[in-house]
């Protein structure tokens, strides 16, 4: 008589080649992300926006005033922008602490293509994720992201690159 629930040698075996198969080919499995996840919600300053955001590239530093309505959402947990003349990622992570991110992709270098949900940066070119600190939690990216100094000088936000 058969019985159809007995995990046999013959099926180890065939798992066990599969695992080793993507072992070999570098591809891996990932775990599930437990962590106290952050809804985003992505602040768009307007084109060129000057009366907004005001970008220094000699100094590598950038600065939001963050009265203005246009980028206010920063105030709020899981607000967040990409600053694109600047290659930066800008995030608020608790309600109150800011950080930056350059926004160059570690995987193959793409800047533009990003969205911040479930506390995660995701990078949709080949869909690598990063955490609110910059860290990677999915590949195909390996490296994490360089994160820049974030001070508050009043209502400015000053990120040093
Ligand atoms: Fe970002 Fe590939 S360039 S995941």
């Amino acid at each position: 008589m058969k019985n159809d629930s007995k995990y046999t040698r013959k099926d180890f075996l065939k798992t066990a080649g599969s695992t080793a198969l993507f072992a070999a080919l570098g591809i891996g499995f990932y775990g599930c992300d437990t962590t106290d996840s952050i809804n985003g919600t992505e602040v768009r300053p307007p084109a060129g926006g000057n009366d907004a955001i005001d970008i220094t590239n000699n100094g590598n530093t950038i600065t939001i005033d963050i009265t203005k309505d246009s980028v206010s959402g920063l105030n709020q947990q899981g607000g967040w922008m990409l600053v694109r003349d600047a290659t930066t990622l800008v995030v608020n992570v608790d309600g109150s602490t800011i950080r930056a991110f350059t926004s160059i992709c570690t995987h193959a270098g793409c800047s533009t293509n990003w969205r911040f949900t479930d506390s995660r940066f995701e990078c949709t070119c080949h869909g690598s994720r990063f955490d609110t600190g910059g860290s990677v939690v999915r590949g195909p990216a390996t490296r994490d992201l360089q994160e820049f100094s974030v001070n508050r000088d009043g209502d400015l936000i000053v990120i040093s690159k």
